[in-house]
């Protein structure tokens, strides 16, 4: 019989073995891989002393293919709970050291366990991904864990934030668990999501790639769009999801995190009265325009490298979090496109179902015309973000700046949209296509018909532009409730989200709506 010092012992002992995972030689090859241990992360990520774990001593139950003598404590997840910058969310860190971090029924129920308590608590859950994929030896078992974490993943979503970083390999069915969160993180060089690997690709469509080219962090971040970070380190990896965290709520139901800002709510930016090029062809950088309004230094980017056509992320206005979404002239001219469209129907969800104000900045010379875009369904996709702003029930806030033609006008959160405050600099065109097309259309035969063709055209280009190519006309429509000097913009939207601040919308009592996907 051990004596109570002994059991205390025997506590500190089994504890100590837990946290070692698969053992030191196992660690030391994770870090020769230029990786840290799912511990390590969990040190970096959460507030200093602030995690309690849950399930140290879980083992899988299979006695299969020689494992009934290979359990390891922990059984390759390390969950549990833990504060950021003092508030509460919810941790699991796969732990590759141990039979790769593959997910066994064990290990999936640790996953569920602290899924289910963010749930209950109304705080965010972080994935820290670094597995193998379903534990071979087990079979249906783990597909089953997987289903109970994707089912989990589905019914948390638009009540808690969920964060996923790739932080080693995670492929197969595993990829889909992430691919439901509201933001994937990944890291460059170390990092891979596939549903099929290199050698499958290979037998199955004869193509050479590599790992990095199918799934690496650039490829997902810049092409596929499923990742919204790629990020250098894993160090760097871990300050960001902190980063991120203090612009959201910790729930659906949630006050946003307010942070006090030394910089003025009446901030004048002349810069801005003079960014807008006479030429309205002329690109000009949408990102000096955001930095110039939000909050100093606020402005964080989401979907960084991916369509970079329409600029999202979040920032604070005088203190505030807002969700940005805006056109950016200087890449395609700002156009909407497939991916643009699905980009930012995904932010502007993500920022109705936790009640952050949408900020737009519009500039946008329309839908993008073209084979590629009307055979890839730029109808059903640029149907998506019309359908989010529709149903979006946040304060929305729009500023256009220049070009508001075409459909385009109408999806970015016009008035008819439920815009809530519609600005307009007094460089904005609103109309139904860009002035060149319009007059070709409009006055062909005359112009067909003149002594000199192209004095003429240029004459009716001349006469349109000032007739329509303006905010005036929305403005006598109330469909625009101002025309603003550009460089009071700042002051103009703080004064109309603090207006906006206890608004109440609602959607038609329905089960769920049937966004265009
Ligand atoms: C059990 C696994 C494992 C797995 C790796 N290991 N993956 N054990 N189940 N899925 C073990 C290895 O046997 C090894 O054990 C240790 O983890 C480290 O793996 P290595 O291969 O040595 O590491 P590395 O060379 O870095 O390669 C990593 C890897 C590779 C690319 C992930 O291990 C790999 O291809 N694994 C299989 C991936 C896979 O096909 N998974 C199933 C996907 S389908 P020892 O004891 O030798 O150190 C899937 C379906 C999900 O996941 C469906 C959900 C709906």
């Amino acid at each position: 019989m051990k004596t109570t010092k002994e059991k205390l012992e025997e506590l500190r002992q089994l504890k100590e073995q837990a946290k070692l995972g698969g053992g030191e030689d196992r660690i030391k090859v994770q870090h020769r891989k230029g990786k840290l241990t799912a511990r390590e992360r969990l040190d970096l990520l959460l507030d200093p002393g602030t995690f309690q774990e849950t399930d140290m001593f879980a083992t899988h139950r299979t006695t299969d293919f020689g494992l009934a003598d290979q359990k390891v404590l922990g059984d390759g997840v390390v969950t549990g709970y833990g504060k950021i910058e003092g508030r509460l969310v919810y941790v699991f860190s796969q732990d590759f050291t141990v039979f790769g971090g593959s997910l066994s029924e064990a290990h999936a129920e640790k996953i569920c366990k602290v899924m289910d308590l963010a749930m209950k608590n109304g705080a965010p859950v972080i994935g820290l991904n670094d597995s193998g994929g379903a534990r071979i030896q087990e079979g249906v078992e783990s597909l089953a864990g997987y289903a109970d974490i994707f089912l989990r993943n589905t019914l948390a979503s638009g009540v808690i934030p969920q964060i996923s970083a790739i932080m080693g390999p995670c492929a197969g069915g595993a990829v889909y668990s992430p691919a439901i969160t509201d933001f994937v993180f990944m890291v460059e060089g170390t990092s891979h999501m596939f549903v099929t690997g290199p050698n499958v690709v290979k037998t199955v469509t004869h193509e050479d790639v590599s790992f990095d080219e199918l799934g690496g962090a650039t490829i997902h971040s810049g092409t596929s769009g499923v990742s919204h970070f790629s990020v250098p380190t894993e160090v760097e990896c871990l300050r960001q999801i902190r980063t991120l965290l203090s612009y959201l709520p910790s729930n659906n139901v949630d006050d946003l995190p307010i942070e006090s800002t030394a910089d003025s709510i009446t901030r004048a930016e002349e810069s801005l009265d003079e960014i807008i090029p006479d030429n309205p062809n002329k690109p000009y950088d949408m990102k000096l325009v955001l930095e110039a309004v939000v909050d100093r230094g606020s402005f964080f980017e989401v979907h960084a490298q991916w369509a970079r056509n329409i600029i999202v992320g979040f920032a604070r206005m005088n203190g505030r979090p807002v969700g940005i979404v805006a056109q950016q002239p200087a890449v395609l001219a700002g156009v909407l496109d497939i991916d643009s469209s699905d980009k930012g129907a995904r932010f502007v969800r993500f920022c109705d179902c936790f009640n952050i104000p949408i900020l737009t900045f519009e500039d946008v010379p329309g839908f993008l015309p073209g084979i590629k875009q009307e055979h890839g369904g730029i109808i059903r996709h640029g149907a998506k973000l019309l359908f989010a702003y529709c149903e979006a029930t946040v304060p929305k806030v729009t500023v256009i700046t220049r070009k508001a033609y075409g459909g385009a006008y109408d999806v970015m959160s016009s008035k008819h949209v439920r815009g809530d405050i519609n600005y307009a600099w007094p460089t904005a065109e609103i109309a139904v296509m860009g002035v060149d097309g319009a007059v070709s259309i409009i006055f062909k035969d005359e112009i067909a018909n003149a002594p000199d063709q192209e004095a003429r055209r240029q004459e009716l280009v001349a006469e349109y532009q000032d007739k329509f190519a303006n905010p005036y006309i929305a403005a006598a429509r109330g469909y625009v409730d101002e025309v603003i000097e550009p460089r009071h913009t700042r002051e103009k939207v703080i004064v109309a989200l603090d207006m906006l601040k206890n608004k109440r919308d609602t959607n038609p009592p329905k089960k769920h709506g049937n966004i265009p996907l």
